[in-house]
């Protein structure tokens, strides 16, 4: 159904506006009462919980960052059957983020290219939000906060204007994540250079105090890249790595080259990302501990890839593009899919 909707209505508009509508919706969820109601049909089996970061989930799957900037879904999004949601990216300094249009799908390559500008209220307003969420009797899901650089602080000044968003909003998050790899900040992923790394991510930790902090990046490293990181998030003893955020290359697309061009720069997601996700998961997992927590993100569409990821190695698994392209029943649909991948004898 929700397919028939997505090709006569929702791709005929604009995209960012179609993602507005769903958020609302999926925002109002709990707000007008139906939370409970939807939940009953959407929750985990209890088999799929999984224990990481010291917290539980009830499902290994949950929502990437940038798909609720601001944390106003959270509720609804966990009654979507989310295990976790991360929310942000969360800058000290409110900003209305890149000019529009910022948001193109590519629909024969189920991806979309983004240039979005980390747009958000600012982390004082996301953490008074965010309190109320967590002070609140409501099940929620686990909460993760993602924070990034203001667009107008320079990039020698980032680990001050980081270390203010993680003092406003460590206390309200489950883990935080310092996001150093969307391509949309001017120099932003050059902060995964290990001389300015390891500093800055010292820093937000010592700030982050005991709380889960773990740092997101970009599959366009080169895989040497990928393992120097991941040795100095062991070395610095931070909780893990996400990986991976969206990507600035073009290769391999069925879509129409001129639409590609013409949607201009951005992250590149969806399907296309897929292949190098997964490779990046696998490079981080062989070399670091069991523990560490690893959570893949990037091109996941069905229970078969989320189960791909959970075998190698991943922890957790996020997803965001194909929530656009398959609706508001997929976290039920990849919940529900991982069940029959582990009871196939039962479903027989
Ligand atoms: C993103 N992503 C993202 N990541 C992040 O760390 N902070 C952000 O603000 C955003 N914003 C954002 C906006 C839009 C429109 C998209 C599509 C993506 C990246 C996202 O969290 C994820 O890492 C990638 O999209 C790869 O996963 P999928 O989309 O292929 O499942």
């Amino acid at each position: 159904m929700y397919r028939t909707l997505f090709s006569l209505v929702l791709s005929k508009l604009d995209p960012e506006r179609a993602h507005h509508l769903a958020f609302l919706v999926i925002r109002a969820l709990p707000a007008v009462g139906l939370g409970g109601l939807v939940r009953r049909f959407t929750a985990p089996d209890p088999s799929l919980a999984v224990e990481a970061l010291g917290l539980r989930f009830d499902s290994p799957f949950g929502v990437a960052a940038g798909f609720d900037k601001d944390g106003e879904a959270v509720l609804g999004l966990g009654d979507l059957g989310f295990g976790h949601v991360e929310v942000g990216t969360i800058t000290a300094i409110a900003q209305p983020g890149n000019e529009k249009p910022r948001l193109f799908r590519l629909i024969p390559d189920r991806a979309v290219i983004n240039r979005m500008g980390f747009n958000n209220r600012g982390a004082g307003v996301a953490a008074n939000r965010l309190l109320r969420v967590v002070r609140g009797r409501r099940r929620r899901p686990v909460l993760g906060v993602n924070i990034g650089k203001s667009r107008v602080v320079a990039v020698e000044d980032a680990t001050a204007d980081y270390l203010t968003s993680a003092r406003a909003l460590a206390p309200v998050a489950d883990y935080l994540v310092v996001n150093v790899s969307s391509p949309n900040t001017p120099g932003l992923r050059g902060l995964q250079e290990l001389e300015l790394l390891a500093p800055l991510l010292r820093a937000v930790k010592e700030v982050a105090g005991e709380k889960p902090l773990l740092v997101k990046i970009a599959p366009d490293l080169t895989d040497e890249q990928v393992e120097r990181i991941a040795g100095l998030v062991v070395e610095l003893g931070l909780a893990g790595i996400i990986a991976t955020n969206t990507t600035i290359a073009r290769d391999g697309l069925s879509t129409d080259p001129a639409v590609v061009e013409a949607a201009g720069a951005g992250g590149l997601s969806g399907a296309p990302l897929a292949e190098r996700s997964l490779a990046v998961l696998r490079l981080i997992r062989a070399s670091v501990p069991a523990e560490l927590c690893v959570i893949s993100v990037g091109g996941v569409e069905t229970a078969e890839d989320v189960q791909e990821r959970l075998d190698a190695g991943a922890t957790l698994v996020q997803g965001y593009t194909a929530f656009l392209y398959r609706g508001p029943l997929w976290a039920r649909q990849i919940n529900r899919g991982l069940l029959r991948l582990r009871r196939p004898l039962v479903e027989a």
